[in-house]
């Protein structure tokens, strides 16, 4: 198969880690380009619930190289923690995971820095995850970060962790908490060291191997193109580029081998933590969509925030990204609505705005303009094909491709692998049909 992106087109959660799991049997790698633990990604593996935070989403698949790229950051207790867990679970864990030299590690100053950080801010704090996501980009960016490849030369971990506790010392002194040591966090990593080494790899070189050698490779987003650093809703965002460009530099992969990018997109809108959501629903129908839809963050546990399907931000988000199809999920969690809203334009000052804005400011005040549809009130989960489909939630089907000009290739409508409506023409062009097919049953 031709290389295939995939990626969140919302504020995450829109349901990639159940997609990427079922489209993965036809591909020969899938490498996550960006990201940390602040992912949860999940995925039923016969009737186990599994989250997965850093690892791809293709474990599941014997023969599939998992890779972790150097635009992630890795917690490497979370990496382990994670291994363990999923060996509980069955799956077998050997040369099927690798990780960048170049990935760059989050160490415990990191999280314990993000938390002062987000205390301060107060009603403006951004509601990250406090795994230390951001400030472990932040020290990146700023040159003094330890990556992983630093842990294999366990001198050179030990200059770079004094260095930077060193560096560390002004700001844990005013905010007068306890400097972190530096002996104690050494000897943790010297010890994650032996644990990890045998899974560092150069990736970049290793991709362009794999891919001489003609393998497919599924590139996996994390978070989803609102949260993107650049173009998301900043400051409330995360700290990378979960875009189409995250590949390129997260794997050190060329732009010309992304063939095709697939968006995930929920049928209507979450968002945890803070930041501007002009769908939001503040009503009944709001707690109704987080409880049907158990929208629960799967790394944090906090309550999503709810709203309408948002046809303005993803269509922003198909045109970052070069989106033309999408895989929608839960459109099952709306069943019993008499009415569903999308939202079709935003009003700025009494005038339509030509495209999303990516200014918090203005986001928090846009009206949004809703077109009302009539709801199916039916189950849709038994469906399997989309000549049985009742017709509103076809209108409803359509009215979403017709907004954001790009094709449904699947419908999700549970949390199951077989909880899928195929649009056959349109996926045979991504996946090996087949394959796809035998993974639902
Ligand atoms: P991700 O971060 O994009 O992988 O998504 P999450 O795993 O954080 O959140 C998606 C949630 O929705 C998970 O609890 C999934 O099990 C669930 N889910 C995925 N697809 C569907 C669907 O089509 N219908 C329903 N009801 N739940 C789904
Ligand atoms: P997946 O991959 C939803 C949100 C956090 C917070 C903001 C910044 O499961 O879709 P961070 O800890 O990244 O600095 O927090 O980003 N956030 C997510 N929201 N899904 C995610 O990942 C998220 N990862 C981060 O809630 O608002
Ligand atoms: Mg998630």
């Amino acid at each position: 198969m031709a290389n295939l992106l995939v990626t969140g087109t919302q504020w995450g959660d829109e349901g990639k880690g159940k997609i990427i799991d079922l489209l993965t049997p036809s591909f020969d790698v899938v490498a996550r380009y960006q990201g940390g633990h602040n992912a949860g990604h999940t995925v039923y593996v016969n009737g186990e619930r599994i989250i997965l935070h850093l690892i791809p989403s293709g474990i599941f698949h014997r023969g599939v190289l998992c890779i972790i790229g150097n635009g992630v950051v890795i917690d490497p207790r979370a990496f382990l923690d994670e291994i363990q867990g999923l060996e509980k679970s069955g799956v077998e864990i050997d040369d099927n995971i690798v990780i960048s030299k170049n990935a760059h590690l989050i160490l415990p100053y990191h999280s314990q820095r993000e938390i002062i950080d987000e205390e301060r801010k107060g009603a403006k704090k951004i509601g990250t995850t406090c795994r230390g996501i951001g400030p472990s980009y932040e020290d990146k960016m700023a040159r003094r970060g330890i990556r992983v490849g630093d842990l294999l030369d366990l001198c050179i971990l030990k200059e770079k962790i004094k260095e930077n506790v060193e560096e560390k010392k002004a700001y844990f002194a005013y905010y007068d908490k306890p400097l972190p040591d530096a002996e104690k966090i050494y000897k943790e990593y010297a010890f994650y060291a032996s644990k990890i080494k045998k899974y560092i790899k150069d990736v970049s070189l290793l991709l362009d191997e794999k891919m001489k050698e003609g393998k497919s490779i599924l590139f996996e987003g994390a978070q989803g193109t609102l949260l993107d650093i650049d173009h998301g809703t900043y400051p409330y965002v995360t700290s990378s580029n979960s875009t189409a460009g995250g590949v390129c530099t997260g794997l050190g992969v060329p732009p010309k081998k992304i063939d095709t990018v697939l968006g995930v997109t929920k049928a209507y809108t979450t968002r945890v933590g803070g930041g501007p959501f002009p769908t939001e629903i503040f009503d009944e129908r709001g707690e109704f969509l987080l409880e049907r839809g158990n929208e629960y963050g799967s790394t944090t546990g906090r309550p999503r925030r709810c709203g309408w399907f948002d046809a303005v931000g993803v269509s922003y988000s198909c045109r970052l990204n070069g989106i033309d199809k999408i895989a929608l999920t839960k459109p099952d969690v709306l069943d019993d609505f008499d009415e569903i809203q999308v939202c079709v334009g935003y009003k700025y000052k009494g005038k339509l705005l030509p495209s999303f804005a990516t200014e918090s400011w203005i986001l928090d005040k846009v009206v949004p303009q809703y077109k009302k549809m009539r709801g199916w009130r039916q189950p849709i989960r038994k469906i399997v094909d989309f000549t049985s489909v009742p017709q509103a939630f076809k209108d409803y089907l359509k009215l979403i491709e017709d907004t954001i000009q790009a094709r449904i290739v699947l419908v999700s409508t549970g949390v199951e692998r077989k909880d899928i409506i195929l649009n056959e023409t349109e996926l045979k062009d991504i996946v090996d049909l087949d394959k796809f097919k035998k993974e639902m049953t």
